[in-house]
């Protein structure tokens, strides 16, 4: 199939390489020049694991190519997606949908011959019903343009196989135009659909809501374990080996409850609030009321991070702090909403000397918070410090020898936030370690 992806950011990106492998001829659309240079030579304006070889071999195929002219996309594709960004509005928690609006005005008019538009960025629901209008009143061919909402679920660091290996598609219709949005929503997704992915068609009110309420239900599950954990560190309990006895129970599953500094990114902060919004905005603001108790136990995690370190060293003031991670969850560069670096600048303000160090975030972190202090590697941050914090659960970090590490620290603090070394390591090799709602916490103090 011929088909053009609107946003070349994560998302877009990730689809439009993706859609590639499955044997579509896909035109990845963008404004960004830069960005669309960087692309077509083969190189990530971010780091998505595989996604760099993946696009490579796509473009060289002669099936993935990009564009920045609307009129190009047009004329050459059958289906449109949309995957542009949905960010929170400054000073608001609805969501900014403008850059979907204006891709519509842009795109619709210019769509001559019978299509289906296909959006994938996550939406306050009603979105979509309006966008199908917008887009059959600007179009040439009028009612014979459909636009169907297909919800995207991908995780970053994950983002090949979530979309190639989904655990479900859904795609949502409206009452009159189900036949065609769902034919061509099969043909895109046929061999998907073969290997047994199951496919839920909605209308578009439930699969706009599908994804927001699974963002919700995610983020919920975090802070139901973070609020756990606050209960536990004052029991004297251990949430790890709570959160695993809880995990047998198939009916709760032990996925999403890590403790720890809680969730970050460009995708959960922002959704809960903008579904806190639009609950609001059509009456039923009551119904999500928890999510704003949901939020601020997340964030709650950042300022306790904040009073651990304080706890650990004293005083910040003159405190070395050597914080092992940047981006808001490992294996991702991306450091938007990210707890650690938070925490990080939390730190600096009050008169710490932080020094970062992360394996695939220093771009970003420097360009977000250019005044902290950064290291080339993990050893180098930790050289002197006072005390040590990991905030993103990198493998590098998981790994970092205890004996080798105290060679290099002025003092064997340890404080873990996200929950992933081995107590007994570490307090074996003469630390003090702290993790967030662990028993070992008490015995290292
Ligand atoms: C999320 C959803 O998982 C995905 O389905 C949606 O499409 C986009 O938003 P993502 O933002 O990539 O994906 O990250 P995710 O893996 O969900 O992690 C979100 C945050 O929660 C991270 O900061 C992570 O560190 C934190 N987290 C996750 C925890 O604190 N504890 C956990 O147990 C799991």
């Amino acid at each position: 199939m011929k088909m053009a992806v609107v946003g070349t950011g994560y998302l877009g990106a990730t689809h439009a390489a993706c859609m590639a492998r499955l044997g579509h001829e896909v035109m990845g659309v963008d404004i960004d020049e830069a960005k669309l240079s960087k692309l077509r030579s083969g190189e990530m304006p971010f780091y998505e694991p595989g996604l760099e070889e993946l696009t490579r071999e796509m473009v060289a195929s002669g099936r993935l190519q990009f564009t920045s002219s609307y009129e190009e996309a047009a004329e050459f594709a059958d289906v449109h997606f949309l995957a542009v960004g949905t960010p929170q509005k400054r000073g608001e928690f609805a969501a900014d949908v403008s850059a979907l609006e204006s891709v519509i005005k842009l795109l619709a008019p210019l769509i001559n011959r019978p299509a289906v538009i296909l959006g994938k960025s996550t939406v306050p629901v009603g979105t979509a019903q309006e966008m199908r209008a917008l887009a059959r009143s600007l179009s040439p061919v009028g009612d014979d343009l459909e636009l169907g909402w297909n919800p995207e679920f991908l995780r970053e660091g994950h983002a090949i196989k979530d979309t190639l290996e989904p655990d479900r598609l859904v795609v949502g219709v409206a009452d009159d135009g189900a036949g065609r949005a769902e034919a061509v929503a099969r043909e895109v997704y046929a061999d998907l659909l073969a290997n047994g992915v199951p496919f839920l068609l909605t209308d578009l009110a439930t699969a706009e809501l599908a994804k927001t309420a699974a963002n919700a239900f995610l983020a919920t599950k975090i802070s139901f374990i973070n609020a756990i954990a606050e209960v536990c560190e004052a029991a004297g309990a251990d949430v790890v080996q709570l959160a695993d006895a809880l995990g047998y129970d198939s009916r709760i599953g032990r996925a999403f409850l890590n403790a720890g500094l809680g969730f970050g990114g460009g995708c959960l902060p922002k959704d809960i609030r903008a579904f806190m919004a639009r609950a609001g905005e059509m009456g039923a603001a009551q119904a999500l009321t928890f999510l704003r108790e949901v939020d601020s136990i997340n964030m709650r995690r950042r300022t306790q991070m904040v009073e651990m370190v304080k706890q650990s060293c004293g005083e910040l003031l003159g405190a070395h702090v050597a914080v092992l991670g940047a981006a808001f969850k490992p294996d991702s560069d991306d450091v938007r909403d990210s707890p650690a670096l938070n925490v990080a600048g939390q730190l600096q303000l009050q008169g710490a000397t932080v020094n970062v160090y992360d394996p695939k975030a220093m771009d970003n972190s420097r360009a977000l918070f250019p005044t902290l202090g950064y290291s080339t590697s993990a050893l180098e941050a930790c050289d002197n410090a006072d005390v040590v914090v990991v905030l993103t659960e990198w493998k590098e970090f998981r790994n970092l020898d205890p004996v080798e590490l105290a060679g290099i620290v002025r003092q064997r603090k340890m404080i873990d936030g996200r929950n992933c070394l081995d107590p007994a390591r570490w307090i074996g090799a003469g630390w003090q370690y702290r993790g967030f709602g662990r028993a070992s916490s008490r015995t290292a103090n």
